[in-house]
């Protein structure tokens, strides 16, 4: 993106540790739901955050805003699409945040592979980060044998047949329930490994996002107060939740004061707790003192370390996905087809559901040129969604969806043949790697 600046690189160290009164620029938090962490003084409102000694970048847009925040990529008209392009400078924008956390708190923050799993990029992250979590065996591998450093897992329900070869890539292995705890606890013990109970505290704080709600009644992650067993913790070195998504620290303070009420009384005995992910702490207006004074909270109280996990926070805004654009129609209004589909190349479009930003681009009827933009799949509901443009579109025209690291390139699919988009690597240089390509072999390989 023009005008976005990071400073640091591949080589960079983190930066240094910022003073708690870096805090006396942070805005103003909206309301303090809860006043458990909140006797610190707040300092006053300043409109714009300086988490780290890095010049905050001018225009970012966030995943649910619209776009036309930044001119085109001299990249854009170039690379052969689509194509995933994930961006270096911004990575180690987030990072440096994310760091900037840990050294002020002493936390512990962990990369998500479950929303980024590109491990071109584990050696920038390590630099940072201090590990890995995992939902399974495949992506505790991944952890262990490209990122090192601390590898976490967390599975619902783990198969017996995989856990002996999950013990040698796990540090630390959360079970969801006291009897996934109990027939596989003793041996993660008796392999030294450090083992977690995922708790639910059945608190939920986001609205209307059900299937992203594990707090939601049904729910099936996680243990709650009434099935917790306290004959369990002997084999316990810490408690696990994840209740949040895409939220500020406000909805995590709320589920903290949960957590401490119901389960306070077990946490003296815990070596640590997992604040699981969610957090999209590297989001601009993200209350970060917040969030601090909460992780201080629990340290100071209970003697914890305090671990984080989040996937989307690594690589908001981090990634595009370059799309171009084969056929334009009419049908009741201007449609455009693309080489990229929602199902097959960024299903949360259609999963979670929300509509990309796309660059340069406004909501409908907001520019001259309103345009349906749609997938080449067979799937009538292949719609990415309705954009406004200067111009008409034309075959050949590209546009750049934005923030398309997280969620997506885990998710790809072939439906209906569809190639994948390859990736790229924007360096903080300007200069573009392509990494990784796909053919027709990645449709077949995976069908008979
Ligand atoms: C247990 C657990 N930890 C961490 C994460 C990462 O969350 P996010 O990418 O929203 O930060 C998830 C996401 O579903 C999760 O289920």
């Amino acid at each position: 993106m023009g005008g976005v600046k990071a400073s640091g690189g591949s080589n960079a160290q983190p930066p240094k540790t910022e003073p708690v009164s870096a805090y006396s620029n942070a805005q103003q938090p909206k309301a303090e739901p809860v006043a458990a962490y909140s006797d610190v003084q707040q300092p006053q409102a300043e409109p714009v955050p300086t988490y780290s000694n890095v010049q905050q970048p001018q225009a970012f847009c966030d995943r649910h805003e619209a776009a036309g925040c930044a001119a085109k990529r001299p990249w854009q008209e170039t690379v052969k699409t689509p194509c995933f392009v994930v961006d270096e400078a911004r990575l180690i924008h987030n990072l440096e945040i994310l760091s900037g956390v840990m050294e002020r708190t002493g936390c512990r923050i962990l990369l998500a592979q479950k929303a980024f799993s590109m491990f071109y990029a584990y050696p920038l992250i390590r630099k940072y980060l201090c590990g890995t979590t995992a939902s399974g065996l495949y992506e505790a591998r991944l952890g262990y044998e490209c990122f090192g450093k601390e590898t976490h897992v967390y599975c619902p329900a783990y198969k017996a047949e995989e856990f002996e070869e999950l013990l040698q890539y796990a540090d630390d292995i959360v079970f969801n329930s006291p009897a996934q705890l109990k027939r596989f606890g003793p041996a993660a013990r008796s392999a030294g490994k450090s083992v977690g109970l995922r708790i639910n505290p059945r608190c939920s704080t986001q609205d209307g996002h059900a299937i992203y709600d594990p707090c939601a009644p049904g729910s099936r992650l996680g243990t709650t107060l009434e099935q917790f067993d306290e004959s369990c913790l002997p084999l316990l070195d810490g408690l696990h939740f994840h209740t949040l998504c895409e939220q500020d620290s406000d909805a995590l303070e709320i589920t903290a004061a949960a957590v401490e009420k119901q389960f306070g009384p077990y946490l003296s005995s815990m070596k640590w707790l997992n604040m699981g992910g969610g957090h999209h702490i590297t989001r601009p207006g993200y209350d970060i003192p917040r969030l601090e004074r909460i992780i201080r909270h629990f340290q100071d109280t209970y003697g914890l370390t305090v671990y984080l996990e989040p996937g989307e926070a690594v690589v908001l805004n981090a990634g595009y996905l370059v799309s171009g654009v084969l056929e334009t129609l009419e049908n009741d209004m201007h449609l455009a087809i693309l080489d990229t589909s929602a199902a097959c190349h960024m299903p949360d479009v259609l999963e979670m559901p929300y509509r990309p930003p796309v660059t340069g681009a406004g909501k409908p009827g907001e520019k001259a040129w309103t345009y349906r933009l749609g997938g080449p799949t067979c799937l009538a509901g292949d719609v990415i969604g309705d954009y406004s443009f200067d111009a008409p579109l034309k075959a050949g025209s590209r546009l750049v969806f934005e923030d398309m690291a997280l969620y997506t390139m885990v998710k790809t699919n072939t439906f209906n043949g569809m190639a994948l988009p390859d990736i790229l690597w924007l360096g903080k240089d300007g200069n573009i790697t392509t990494v990784k390509k796909f053919g027709y072999e990645t449709f077949k390989e995976r069908l008979s």
